[in-house]
């Protein structure tokens, strides 16, 4: 999986720096083409010359060099992916807020390869809550993390904070750029958040929707090297790179949206929580507190999944969700029929922690076919790679 593999490796200031050698041989033996950035003081725990020895390219460390600019931009361009090992706790905080004071620094936010990170650090340093916040940052914005391994640490303490080892990274690469192969090719569609149906110029008909389920599907779709399209209603949430996105206000903003898309889909899931209905007029000034009651006439918008049931054609892939608060299962069955839907992912807001604005979901999905499947309670991120394993077993 390695072989021709172009890989910039960042190194940073840690003692686990020591472990990038046999790190960057494994992965020249595994047939990659490696170049090594440092941080300086990254230099305090191995040498350029080793890196440049054994990745066979000479290290880049400063922004100029010998009055040489590094092109930071094209290093970022040219990688298949920057791998980031060891990950130390100020590389991390500058990568979270975006400081750029040198030369890995720039690559990492001028880069447009995948990024990778392996965090390196003592327990305590691991478990601040501002390096946990950091990690999290990071994730938002698209960066893998691969986790840390629990054992001796620098400071003679047990406990989580140690790099993975070089041979579980090459795995971890492995892993990487098998998965995000499986789904090459492939467009994908998805829907995401609440939409706002104004009244007036100032107020809407919302819901609670934040749109942080579709965001993780469209990402997962993302890792498995889909070209992911998701056409998102207001949400606090920045979707990660990599991702084209939409932005839409109204049910009928994303309806127009989906139809520039959709014949050119291979999957759409549609996860957005789509008013129903929204104001037969929409008032041009602020509606002003005249009368003790008002009354606001409201039409039905139009169903996107039920109009893309209608159309799709037998080798789409239509997903749908039912989140219900009563007789889930045979709505949602309903719901799999009248929309002409493939699969319909089925949550309930009876479950504890699941539905809007949780990180955490429970669901049930049905297929077409008959088949039910039911996952316990697991973060978004893991439902949504639950929502695209179900899928691709039955395309
Ligand atoms: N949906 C849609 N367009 C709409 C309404 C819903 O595309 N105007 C989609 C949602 O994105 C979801 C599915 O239809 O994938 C089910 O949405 P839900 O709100 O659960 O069901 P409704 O069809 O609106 O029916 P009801 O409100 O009666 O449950």
């Amino acid at each position: 999986m390695l072989k021709g593999k172009k890989i910039l490796l960042g190194i940073s200031g840690s003692i686990a720096a020591y472990k990038s050698a046999t790190l960057v041989r494994l992965l020249v033996k595994a047939g990659a083409e490696v170049r090594v950035i440092m941080t300086p003081s990254s230099k305090n725990f191995i040498t350029p010359l080793t890196l440049s020895t054994l990745s066979k390219n000479p290290v880049l460390s400063e922004i100029a060099e010998k009055d040489e600019w590094s092109n930071h931009v094209m290093l970022g361009r040219w990688a298949d992916i920057m791998l980031i090992a060891p990950l130390s706790c100020n590389t991390l905080s500058k990568m979270a807020v975006g400081a750029c004071d040198n030369l890995l620094m720039a690559v990492y936010l001028s880069a447009t390869c995948p990024v990778a990170v392996a965090p390196a650090m003592d327990e305590d340093m691991w478990l601040h809550p501002s390096t946990k916040k950091n990690i999290a940052t990071l994730e938002q914005y698209g960066n893998r993390v691969i986790p840390v391994d629990n054992g001796e640490l620098a400071s003679g303490l047990f406990g989580p904070g140690r790099m993975a080892e070089p041979e579980n990274i090459i795995s971890w690469l492995n892993n990487f750029f098998q998965l995000s192969q499986s789904l090459s090719g492939k467009k994908v569609l998805i829907t995401a958040g609440p939409t706002y149906e104004p009244i007036d110029p100032v107020r809407f008909i919302g819901n609670h929707s934040t749109g942080k389920m579709g965001i993780a599907l469209a990402e997962s779709f993302r890792n498995r090297g889909a070209a992911v399209t998701l056409i998102l209603g207001p949400s606090a949430h920045v979707p990660p790179t990599g991702i084209a996105v939409h932005h839409v206000q109204t049910a009928a903003q994303m309806m127009e949206e989906v139809n520039k898309v959709f014949n050119d889909t291979d999957i759409a899931v549609l996860s957005a929580a789509v008013a129903d209905y929204k104001p037969e007029n929409v008032a041009e000034q602020k509606i002003k507190k005249t009368s003790d009651e008002l009354t606001l006439g409201l039409v039905k918008t139009d169903d996107i999944l039920a109009s893309l049931g209608k159309r799709k054609s037998g080798s789409q892939i239509l997903v749908g969700f039912a989140l219900e608060t009563e007789n889930e299962v045979g709505y949602a069955k309903q719901k799999l029929e009248k929309k002409n839907a493939d699969f319909i992912v089925m949550n309930s807001i009876r479950d504890a922690n699941a539905g809007f604005g949780y990180d955490t979901n429970k669901i049930t999905i049905f297929h077409r076919e008959g088949k039910q499947y039911d996952f316990e309670t697991k973060s978004k991120k893991q439902v949504a790679e639950d929502i695209v394993t179900t899928i691709m077993q039955h395309s």
